[in-house]
């Protein structure tokens, strides 16, 4: 029967690069492709591939993970976090006490670059032929150093989808399911691909960068940008790689909206609801998605009165590092108990996911009465949260007070509430009146320059 069922398996796709097939000077070292193109790893190099595996995250959870499981999963996590160390048997041990500099590169250039096929998407099924051949997007390529040849691959979401697509190694249950969402979503039956948002600047769409994509080589429509970066601003801040965090944060800031829904006007006394509505605008996938039982996305709504007393208020982070009283977008794992578990390698069920789907728009109602003494106008903040990580769960791997997880503010909304028409109406006038430009901005910038200051100095005492 099990004979029977691989014949069946092998007659219909190819067999993975099994573990330790090969060996990890086969690979060649990103410096050498460096020599010829230059830009391609200025822009890979700090990235999350480039630190997959020196991650001190993951190093921390591969750990955890081969101790929780007497070590069943090195072989599962690494194949996709230092693919070169699997494929050369240089791991286990996961500590990668026998792992090679080149293993240590990560998610690297010539391992990218030799996959020459791959058994559909998921749990990393990818065939490398080290060597020099390197596949890739044109099918006219020439160059002194390799041949070239061209894969459809690479220039679609099922190149990602080999290990962003991630199922549980025992049970099956999906625990990431970043390719799957897309290929089921709106931008896979539109034909805007994971390179079209994230190995292009323009995030959220297609944007052609014309330029050579190796010394001396023809000048092209476009080439492809591999400064592939997603949300990450915590591990790129504590690694260093600021000019990566910059871009995380920019693109967090381009990938949801907000609208808000409330009345104008108000009584003291009156009980009002707003109703806060977010919509996933510019990715692809869900939002959050990758390792979501891990991140975390939620609204800070805060209401102030005339005179700058809080009203109203939900989502700040305490002192502590926890989020008061806010949902929380994101997946949430069931283990074997049914409890949830930040450990994916120890879930069993998915117990809620709240994520907002590519497009999809979720709403959150809040509700407050309006104090007898208040003063008017009540000023209405909503600010859409993103962090990569619960601080409570890097206080535990890393230690308290060591870092510090930031918290990366992705869109903003404000409104008014006024005590009645007369007044509302002046309010809508003054938030339409142009402002003389050099006075108005510099005004602003003054202001929070200002406050700034104040910050930093309450933040020094
Ligand atoms: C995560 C895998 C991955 C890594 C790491 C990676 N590449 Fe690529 N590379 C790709 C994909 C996918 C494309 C094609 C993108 C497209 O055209 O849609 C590509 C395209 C290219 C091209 C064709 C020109 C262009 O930019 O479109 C060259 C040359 C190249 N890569 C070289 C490199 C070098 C050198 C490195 C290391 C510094 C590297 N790649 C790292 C996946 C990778
Ligand atoms: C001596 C210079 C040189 C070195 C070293 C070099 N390449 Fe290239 N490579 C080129 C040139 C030139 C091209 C042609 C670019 C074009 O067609 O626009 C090219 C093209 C490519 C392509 C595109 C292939 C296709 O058909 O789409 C990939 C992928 C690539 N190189 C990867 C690598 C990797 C990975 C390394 C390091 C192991 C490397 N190269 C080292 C010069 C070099
Ligand atoms: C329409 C543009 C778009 C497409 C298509 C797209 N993405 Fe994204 N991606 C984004 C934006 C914007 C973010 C930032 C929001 C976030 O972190 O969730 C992001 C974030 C990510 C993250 C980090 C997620 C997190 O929160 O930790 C990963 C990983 C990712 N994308 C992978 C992919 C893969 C793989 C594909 C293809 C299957 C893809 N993306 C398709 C725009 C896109
Ligand atoms: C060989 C496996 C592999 C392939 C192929 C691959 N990735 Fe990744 N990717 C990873 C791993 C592993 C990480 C996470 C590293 C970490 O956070 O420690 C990652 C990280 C990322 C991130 C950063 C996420 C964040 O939270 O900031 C983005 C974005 C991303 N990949 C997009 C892509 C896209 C787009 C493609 C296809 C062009 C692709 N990846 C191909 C393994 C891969
Ligand atoms: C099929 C590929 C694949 C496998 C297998 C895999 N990962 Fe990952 N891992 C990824 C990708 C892709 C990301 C980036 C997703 C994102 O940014 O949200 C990631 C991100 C992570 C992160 C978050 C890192 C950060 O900087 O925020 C941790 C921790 C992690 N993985 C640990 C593990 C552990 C432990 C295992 C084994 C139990 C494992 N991974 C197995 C692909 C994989």
């Amino acid at each position: 029967m099990i004979a029977l069922y691989a014949i069946t398996f092998n007659a219909l796709a190819v067999t993975p690069t099994a573990y330790g097939e090969l060996s990890s000077d086969m690979f060649a070292d990103s410096d050498k492709c460096s020599q010829c193109h230059a830009i391609a790893h200025d822009q890979w190099k700090g990235t999350m591939h480039y630190n997959a595996y020196e991650d001190p995250f993951y190093q921390k959870e591969v750990l955890a993970a081969s101790n929780d499981t007497q070590g069943i999963v090195d072989e599962f996590c690494s194949r996709c976090h230092t693919p070169i160390g699997v494929v050369s048997g240089e791991i286990p041990p996961v500590g990668g006490a026998n792992l090679s500099a080149i293993a240590r590169e990560g998610v690297q250039c010539d391992f990218c670059h030799v996959i020459s096929v791959s058994n559909g998407t998921g749990n990393a099924p990818f065939v490398v032929s080290p060597g020099n051949i390197k596949w890739g997007p044109f099918d006219d390529s020439k160059s002194a150093y390799h041949e070239s040849e061209y894969l459809e691959l690479y220039t679609t979401s099922e190149y990602c989808g080999m290990c962003h697509d991630v199922t549980h190694p025992l049970n099956g249950l999906v625990v990431d399911d970043t390719y799957t969402v897309w290929k089921e979503g709106p931008y896979a039956e539109e034909g805007v691909e994971c390179q079209d948002c994230h190995m292009t600047s323009g995030i959220t769409k297609f944007e052609a960068n014309p330029g050579r994509a190796g010394s001396g080589a023809q000048k092209r429509e476009h080439i492809s940008t591999h400064a592939i970066v997603g949300g990450n601003a915590f591990i790129t801040e504590i690694l260093g790689e600021d000019k990566y965090k910059e871009m995380a944060v920019e693109r967090l800031k381009k990938t949801a909206t907000l609208s808000i829904d409330a009345p104008q006007i108000g009584q003291r006394g009156d009980n009002l609801s707003l109703n806060i509505s977010i919509t996933n605008s510019g990715a692809g996938h869900k939002i959050p998605t990758g390792v979501s039982e891990i991140r975390q996305m939620w609204l800070t709504v805060s209401v102030k009165d005339g005179s700058g007393k809080q009203v109203y208020n939900t989502g700040d982070v305490y002192d502590n590092g926890t989020v008061g009283n806010a949902k929380i977008y994101n997946t949430v794992l069931g283990d074997a108990q049914g409890q949830p578990t930040l450990s994916f390698w120890l879930a069993q069920s998915i117990l809620e996911d709240n994520r907002i789907p590519p497009r999809g728009t979720v709403s959150e109602k809040h509700s407050f009465r309006i104090p007898e003494d208040v003063t008017y106008p009540l000023a209405i903040e909503v600010t859409l949260q993103y962090r990569s990580a619960p601080q409570d769960i890097i206080d535990h791997l890393f230690g308290k007070d060591v870092y510090e997880v930031p918290v990366i503010s992705m869109t903003e909304i404000s409104t008014n509430i006024y005590e009645n028409e007369e007044t509302a109406a002046a309010g809508a006038a003054d938030a339409a009146k142009p402002s003389t430009p050099g006075v108005g901005s510099l005004g602003s910038v003054t202001i929070l320059l200002c406050a700034a200051y104040f910050y930093m100095g309450r933040r020094e005492i």
